[in-house]
């Protein structure tokens, strides 16, 4: 608490000394109306504060901009209400943070894909921060966080390296346009790295190519060196696709009203990440898409990108501690899954038999065909229409449970829309969701973001990921993805 009192009183008595030597920072006084008012400078040194800006950082001028998306966006979420949003002036890297530079100051590289030029990935939100922080003190700069467990405080006067909050990014992406894409058209495959076999608003099925009237482009399955293909209208490079970006936000409803400098929700522990990656649809690039993750999980088509003040801003803002993991009793946790080739069904049977918990089908009044083309389209079908099939099987006594093992396969790189049916039926407030996926090569997809989504209250578990139905070693991955969850074998 004594702590907490220093920090607040520091911010305020430098806030206090930052305002006497300041210019006027009205923002809406250079307000961006068009594309042509937005300024790109680069390798620039910061006069008000002496900061020098490093080479491939770009100004990215202030300005008022629709954040979200119209009603009428195909694809759109209904968390992207579009409310009027005012940023003040940053420094942003033109180019998602490399490996070379995260290990050059963490010592150590967590990506999946290796390669110097390549995004960082697989950290966490948590890793990120640190990562800020620890560049801010080699370059003797001051640490934009205070990191006290898994709570975390942001010194919005610190000059330090930081994430750019969601507004930001969604301005810097969006760089004057207010399509559903920075580019005029919807991206090819040659134009950003991502799941290029479904490109945006032809996602009808790969898998029957004839009936398309455009051919979908390469599935590179993989991220490439930054900085690849053409940078958007402020110089920035990679905003949709190869890899997602952490922001500060923490994930929470847009407010209607107009915002200046927007910081995100209040509390929480899911954290917005932006811009899609190697593996993610078209439709999930856009401007306008909101991402979440816990903020202490990391995955292969999640990176970074550094901001720097270009003037100091003011006050602290505080993110909320993760929830600590709690004690599983057996007789609480029931596994619930969707299957349709069965190899989930494998998966669950596998953690019956390591766990002893109740075991739970979740089926449909309504099943889809069991014949393969027939599935693909009819699967396809009902994520069009985020359709919720109707279920066939309840579980009667979900008031018994307090962690649900939930399991699907990878469906068009998020859930089967039975999924959106189950955790729509059930009240899942103060419950942990612990989510296992069987995929064919996208592993989870942006099914977390979608379950954290139609389930806002629970709190989620570390997910597993199969491929297919898990080969020789699926006891082991079984049981250490038991282990790390706190949940006892029998
Ligand atoms: C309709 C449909 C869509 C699929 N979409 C994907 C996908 O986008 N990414 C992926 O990695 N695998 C995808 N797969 C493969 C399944 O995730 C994989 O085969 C999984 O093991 C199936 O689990 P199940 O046997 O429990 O149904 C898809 C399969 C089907 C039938």
């Amino acid at each position: 608490m004594q702590r907490i009192c220093t920090i607040i009183l520091s911010i305020f008595l430098f806030t206090l000394c930052a305002a006497c030597g300041q210019e006027n920072q009205n923002p809406s006084e250079n307000a961006m109306n068009d594309e042509a008012s937005v300024a790109v400078r680069e390798s620039a040194v910061d006069s008000s504060e002496n900061v020098p800006i490093p080479e491939h950082f770009v100004l990215i001028e202030g300005g008022t901009f629709q954040m979200g998306s119209p009603e009428d966006e195909p694809w759109r979420s209904e968390d992207e209400i579009q409310h009027s949003v005012t940023v003040s002036d940053f420094y942003m890297s033109s180019y998602e943070l490399t490996q070379v530079e995260y290990e050059a100051v963490m010592g150590s590289n967590p990506s999946n894909f290796l390669g110097d030029d390549l995004p960082v990935e697989n950290i966490t939100w948590l890793d990120a921060i640190a990562y800020c922080n620890a560049r801010s003190e080699q370059e003797n700069l001051t640490p934009a966080y205070v990191v006290e467990g898994d709570s975390v405080y942001w010194d919005r006067s610190a000059n330090g390296y930081r994430l750019p909050t969601e507004a930001e990014w969604e301005y810097a992406c969006r760089a004057g346009t207010t399509t559903p894409f920075s580019m005029e058209n919807s991206p090819s495959a040659e134009e950003a790295n991502y799941y290029g076999h479904y490109p945006y608003q032809i996602e009808e099925n790969y898998f029957s190519q004839g009936n398309l009237a455009v051919q979908p482009g390469i599935y590179r399955q993989t991220t490439v060196a930054v900085g690849s293909f053409s940078a958007n209208p402020f110089g920035l490079y990679d905003m949709h696709g190869n890899v997602g970006e952490w922001t500060w936000d923490a994930y929470g409803e847009y407010p209607v009203e107009a915002q200046v400098d927007p910081t995100g929700a209040e509390t929480g522990t899911r954290r917005v990440y932006r811009g899609g990656g190697w593996n993610d649809f078209a439709k999930n690039m856009r401007s306008a898409y909101r991402a979440t993750m816990d903020q202490d999980k990391g995955s292969f088509h999640v990176g970074m990108r550094l901001v720097l003040n270009a003037s100091a801003g003011s006050g602290s803002v505080i993110g909320s501690a993760a929830q600590n993991a709690e004690n599983h009793n057996a007789e609480n946790i029931l596994i619930a899954y969707f299957t349709w080739g069965g190899n989930t069904e494998g998966v669950a049977e596998e953690i019956q038999r390591q766990t002893g918990v109740d075991l739970f089908e979740i089926t449909l009044v309504h099943p889809y065909s069991s014949d393969y083309n027939t599935v693909l389209d009819e699967a396809q079908r009902d994520q069009n229409e985020q359709a919720r099939p109707e279920l066939a099987s309840h579980v009667e006594n979900m008031e018994q449970y307090d962690t649900i093992l939930l399991g699907y396969p990878n469906w068009w790189a998020s859930i089967p829309m039975p999924i959106a049916s189950f955790l729509e039926e059930y009240d899942f407030a103060g419950k942990t969701i612990v989510p296992f996926c069987s995929h064919g090569g996208g592993r989870f997809g942006q099914s977390l973001t979608a379950i954290a989504k139609l389930a806002p209250d629970a709190a989620m578990g570390e997910g597993l990921s199969v491929h297919y139905s898990g080969g020789s070693s699926l006891g082991d991955d079984v049981s250490a993805w038991l282990e790390l969850n706190g949940i006892a074998v029998d």
